[in-house]
């Protein structure tokens, strides 16, 4: 397979994955709408991420949303990354049409295309998410078994009591790593339309001959991601919250964790997958399997910056989030061969080294907020 259509290949793990692609000799054809949550007013002059695979693929502006935009894009391509998407967890439980639009309707289009028309693909590797899960595995030792807890309530949250419950329990839940069989069961809109494109592919993809990858990435971070995006991505917002100086806003206790994934180890998992016949018709989790909690991040950010602010534990929450998730990825390991290159503590140096070589951004953290807290999705 040597031509690859990737949509939304100017985001930010669209873009690294193009490139590291593009020096392995392959052909890269691109298909992006450009956003301008993403890519600002004017992405020509104010995308980085856009800049660094201009002039190196074949791009298309246009949108998985239009049936001509695919039709464009897919000439010749014999393997299709579907990577565009609506991505902010918090801002799709108020633009749920917008959200199920893209995500689910893009990729419906597509099979819808690939079904009923002539084409050369032969594999699709679709991005799900770790949202998909909701809130992780847990093992209970009142139940002797593993149990997949159910969405937070809010009465609870209010009290400042931010664990996970499980009913018949009464003590407390062990976190336990996340597997790909483990019960998918979202919590938010988002959630839903990750879950539904990879099902959509996984169904539909080997009933007209072409195979099928998906990944469940954790939370993906390092150079390239939008640094003025405040829907998305806890790195980015809280750095140009303390390029800023301002204060950050720890939401819950702070002990809340992520299983954070550098890009390039991100970028290597899928390219396996495009690669290994192996892969097919597999789902895979990508993580480290280790779990950071988000007082962690906040401090080390601090630290690594010099930059003192404020950080504020303010039990404020955010319907639709989960407490904690990591992933086992014991299935990419074996399947795949892969094996995760970044710790925490170096990815995040990366990280901080690329933003100190940013411009700084608008802070559109506040903005966002006020958004969710008139839907009453913020308290
Ligand atoms: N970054 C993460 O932590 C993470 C975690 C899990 C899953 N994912 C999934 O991986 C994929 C890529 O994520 P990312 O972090 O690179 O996101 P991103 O927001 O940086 O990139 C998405 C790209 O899609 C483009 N896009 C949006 N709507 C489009 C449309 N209608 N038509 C064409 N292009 C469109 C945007 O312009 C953008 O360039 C997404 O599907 C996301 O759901 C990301």
């Amino acid at each position: 397979m040597k031509h690859i259509l990737i949509t939304g290949g100017a985001g930010f793990i669209g873009s690294n994955l193009a490139l590291k692609l593009v020096s392995k000799g392959y052909e890269v054809t691109v298909l992006d709408s450009l956003s301008k949550q993403i890519h600002g007013d004017h992405p020509e002059e104010t995308s980085p991420l856009y800049q660094s695979i201009c002039g190196k693929v074949h791009f298309i502006k246009g949108s998985v949303t239009s049936r001509e935009d695919w039709i464009k894009a897919l000439r010749g391509v014999e393997c299709v990354v579907h990577l565009a998407a609506e991505t902010g967890t918090g801002q799709s439980m108020y633009e749920i049409q917008k959200y199920v639009n893209t995500n689910i309707g893009g990729t419906a289009l597509l099979l819808d295309i690939l079904t009923n028309s002539e084409h050369s693909v032969k594999k699709v590797v679709v991005a799900e998410s770790r949202a998909i899960y909701g809130e992780g595995r847990y093992y209970s030792e009142d139940m002797e078994s593993y149990v997949y807890p159910n969405e937070r309530l809010d009465a609870d949250m209010m009290k400042g009591d931010f664990e996970v419950k499980y009913p018949g329990c009464i003590r407390p839940l062990k976190l336990v790593a996340t597997t790909e069989d483990s019960l998918v069961h979202p919590t938010s809109v988002y959630g839903i339309t990750k879950q539904v494109q990879g099902q959509l592919v996984h169904l539909v993809c080997p009933s007209i001959g072409i195979a099928a990858v998906s990944y469940r990435y954790q939370n993906v971070y390092g150079p390239g991601q939008s640094l003025s995006n405040p829907y998305t991505g806890i790195l980015s917002i809280f750095s140009t919250r303390i390029k800023n100086g301002n204060e950050i806003n720890i939401f819950e206790d702070g002990k809340e964790t992520r299983d954070f994934v550098y890009i390039d180890d991100v970028v290597d998992a899928t390219i396996l997958g495009i690669e290994k016949q192996e892969a097919n018709g597999h789902v895979f989790n990508v993580g480290t399997g280790v779990p950071t909690d988000v007082l962690t991040v906040a401090n080390t950010l601090i630290e690594k910056y010099g930059i003192q602010v404020p950080v504020r534990v303010s039990g404020n929450y955010r319907l639709g989030d989960i407490r904690h998730n990591f992933a086992d990825i014991t299935a990419a390991r074996s399947i795949l061969g892969f094996e995760p290159k970044w710790s925490f503590s170096e990815g995040i140096a990366e990280f901080v080294k690329w933003v100190n070589r940013q411009e700084v951004q608008k802070d559109n953290f506040e903005a966002s907020i006020a958004e969710m807290k008139q839907k009453g999705l913020y308290k």
